[in-house]
């Protein structure tokens, strides 16, 4: 039977959506929190979406009414300055936008007020952790602990290696994670880390398929959930944020020398440039009521450009995605981000994949999968066969 974990005091820098999710777990396993953000509105909106959340778990008999109410108002305290919250955590996990400079700046004070043995974490998405760690004066104690949306129920968390980040530290990471209920798969610093660089194509190649004009919102989430997938690729990327997934899709565009494969899409561009972010702002691939989740309407989307191509079927809606998965999913161990097993874990925990890329290929049969990445690649359309090349680890470990 696993030990209680030890209460600790816990720092979360950044009440948004991310922040208020961590420190609800942390919360929820007794530990200490302290809030911080740029300023007290911006802890009250964190502080109601805590209490939004632990009230979820009343409701549902998970927590004791007594217990939430005491969380809230023993065991998180705002925290108005980055050095004080640093001077008196054991950990401090920075949420705060995607922004080098602005994560940097955040641990360079975490790191001047922090006592030699606190660990800084990031949330980062897509940054390097090594970047950020570099900023500090103890590179060996910063992580990455990268949790999922919505963090309360994704079960994964990635503990993310940065060059100096000592083994201690990743173990600590380790345990953190487990004494919050969660699965931790270690990985190494890399763009995209496992589960934003292999589902990539998960979004991209949705939107490729509807900038073609040979799909649409609706007939791409069908395809999709009717694999057993609990979202499909737009209603997903309204959750999370269409500004979050660009902002994820630019990262890898960048770290990999503007492969066509990882180029985002106009139609998310346009959308985040007018402000349309998803459930956030109350409409994005669809529109959303006052209560929402409500039963979404689908924005209309325009043009495409393939329009006198066929609409793709829901099975070749589904090949594109998963086999592009896979492949991805190749990539990724080829270049030793993580193992094939890690792989599978983190897509079927933090992605809610019905399977795991490896698992997946080998139901379908890798030679079944190559064949299928040669017929997409040789399909024509925009940027195919780069897109779906065989990556090298698959053709090395395919044989036929
Ligand atoms: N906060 C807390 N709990 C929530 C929640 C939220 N925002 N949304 C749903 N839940 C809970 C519900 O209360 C319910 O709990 P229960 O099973 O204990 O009763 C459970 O989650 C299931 O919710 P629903 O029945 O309402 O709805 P679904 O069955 O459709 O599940 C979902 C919702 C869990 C979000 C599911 O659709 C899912 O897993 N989707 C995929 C999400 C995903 O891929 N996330 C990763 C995004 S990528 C990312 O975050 C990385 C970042 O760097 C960009």
């Amino acid at each position: 039977m696993n030990a209680e974990p030890r209460p600790m005091i816990v720092g979360v820098v950044g009440a948004g959506t991310m922040g208020a999710g961590i420190a609800q777990l942390a919360l929820q396993a007794g530990h200490e929190v302290l809030l911080n953000d740029v300023d007290e509105a911006a802890i009250a909106r964190g502080r109601d979406r805590i209490a939004t959340g632990l009230d979820r778990l009343v409701v549902k008999g998970r927590m004791d009414v007594d217990e939430a109410g005491s969380a809230l108002v023993e065991r998180l305290r705002d925290a108005h300055g980055l050095d004080t919250m640093a001077a008196e955590a054991d950990i401090v996990i920075e949420a705060a936008l995607e922004d080098l400079d602005l994560k940097r700046t955040i641990f360079r004070a975490l790191d001047s007020a922090a006592p030699a043995t606190t660990l800084l974490a990031t949330n980062t998405s897509a940054l390097s952790v090594s970047e950020i760690a570099g900023a500090t004066e103890r590179p060996d104690r910063v992580l990455g602990l990268h949790f999922f949306n919505p963090a309360p129920v994704m079960a994964l968390v990635e503990v993310v290696q940065g060059e100096a980040t000592s083994g201690a530290t990743r173990q600590a990471g380790i345990d953190f994670c487990r004494g919050l209920g969660k699965t931790a798969v270690t990985c190494r610093d890399a763009p995209g880390f496992i589960v934003n660089r292999v589902n990539r194509p998960f979004t991209l190649e949705a939107l490729r398929m509807v900038d073609a004009g040979r799909a649409t919102v609706e007939s791409v989430d069908h395809a999709v959930e009717a694999a057993g997938y609990p979202m499909g690729p737009f209603r997903l990327m309204d959750l999370v944020g269409i500004d979050v997934n660009l902002a994820v899709a630019r990262a890898l565009y960048e770290a990999f020398d503007h492969a066509p494969r990882f180029r985002p899409s106009p139609r998310q561009e346009a959308l985040v440039a007018a402000g349309t972010l998803g459930r956030k702002t109350g409409s994005g691939f669809y529109r959303y009521g006052p209560d929402a989740p409500v039963d979404p309407q689908v924005e209309p989307v325009a043009g495409g450009t393939e329009p006198s191509a066929r609409p793709f079927t829901d099975a070749g809606i589904l090949e594109r995605i998963e086999l592009a998965i896979i492949n991805e999913a190749y990539h990724v161990v080829g270049d030793g981000v993580c193992s094939p097993e890690d792989a599978d874990i983190a897509l079927k925990l933090g992605a809610a994949h019905p399977y795991g890329p490896f698992e997946r290929a080998g139901q379908l049969g890798l030679r079944a999968v190559v064949d299928g990445l040669g017929r997409l690649a040789a399909s024509g359309g925009t940027d195919a066969r780069e897109r779906f090349t065989v990556a090298p680890a698959l053709w090395s470990m395919a044989t036929f």
